[in-house]
């Protein structure tokens, strides 16, 4: 474990003297983002996070001083090897179709005691402020990595999920008309020199959703499903939604399934 984290830390150094190189060469940003990976395949900050996460994960906390050991993902109580990879998926106790972040919260509230407020009050982190979230989703991410994405959403709540998720990615409104699919419905699209990928087939939306939870290097953090595609909904000038809303929960459950059969290289790296 020492060693990997020196290889991590060694890693980091790496991209944040490669960071300097992509904003000063624009044109070279595919380059240097093959680079990165190259250099940081042995050594994604993520790997920080994920054994952050596994501390939060057994340590007792909250008001009733309990580890999250006993949370069921979906698989059973504590049983997260490949709970990532099948999620979301409809939990019968909630009567709802719950993702890994909306899941987790729930475990935080009724497990260890915590409100609703206090569990997502740092759901992403802010410069010297982490996230305890990120740091879980990491470590729940990290379970599944290696096993296929499962979301077939045959429970009729999660295929309505899914069709509710493809309405989303589809429907054009926001000032700018804007939808999804304008960004992520053909192949080849780019802004700027980043590739937006096709989100409409197996291999685009498996290519995606296999790296998330992602260490985003331009953001020095990790980013979940959900802070990505709250971020997306900015991009495409819509109103931003709450965190764990259905509308985020729906449009996963679309791109899971979509997704479907894809091998989890998680976490991931992205620029
Ligand atoms: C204005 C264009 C734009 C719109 C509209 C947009 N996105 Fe994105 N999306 C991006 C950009 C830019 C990225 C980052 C690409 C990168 O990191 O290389 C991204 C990344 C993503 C990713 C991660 C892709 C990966 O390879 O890891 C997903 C998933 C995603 N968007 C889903 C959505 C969904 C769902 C919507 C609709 C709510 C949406 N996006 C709307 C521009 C857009």
């Amino acid at each position: 474990m020492t060693r990997r984290l020196m290889q991590t830390l060694a890693g980091a150094a790496v991209f944040t003297a490669l960071a300097g190189g992509v904003a000063a060469q624009d044109s070279k940003v595919a380059d240097e983002i093959a680079k990165y990976r190259e250099a940081l395949a042995d050594g994604n900050p993520a790997d920080l996070f994920e054994v952050k996460g596994e501390g939060l994960w057994t340590e007792k906390r909250g008001p009733k001083n309990a580890s999250l050991e006993q949370c069921d993902m979906g698989l059973g109580p504590g049983k997260l090897d490949g709970a990532y990879a099948a999620l979301p998926r409809y939990f019968k106790d909630t009567g709802k179709v719950m993702d890994v972040e909306s899941r987790l919260v729930h475990c935080m509230v009724t497990l260890q005691g915590f409100t609703q407020a206090e569990a997502t009050r740092q759901w992403y982190s802010k410069p010297g402020k982490d996230s305890d979230i990120e740091a879980l989703v990491t470590y729940i991410g990290a379970k599944s990595n290696g096993m296929k994405i499962a979301v077939p959403a045959t429970h009729p709540e999660e295929a309505k999920m899914a069709r509710m998720g493809e309405y989303i990615f589809y429907r054009r409104s926001g000032p700018q008309d804007f939808s999804c699919a304008i960004c992520h419905g053909q192949e080849g699209k780019r802004i700027r020199l980043q590739e937006l990928g096709n989100l409409t087939t197996k291999d685009g939306a498996g290519f995606a959703m296999k790296t998330w939870p992602s260490y985003r290097v331009s953001q020095g953090t990790v980013w979940t499903m959900q802070r990505r595609l709250i971020d997306c909904m900015r991009q495409a000038r819509w109103p931003e939604p709450n965190y764990l809303a259905d509308s985020i929960i729906a449009l996963e459950t679309y791109l899971q399934k979509t997704a479907t059969g894809t091998v989890m290289e998680t976490p991931g790296i992205k620029r």
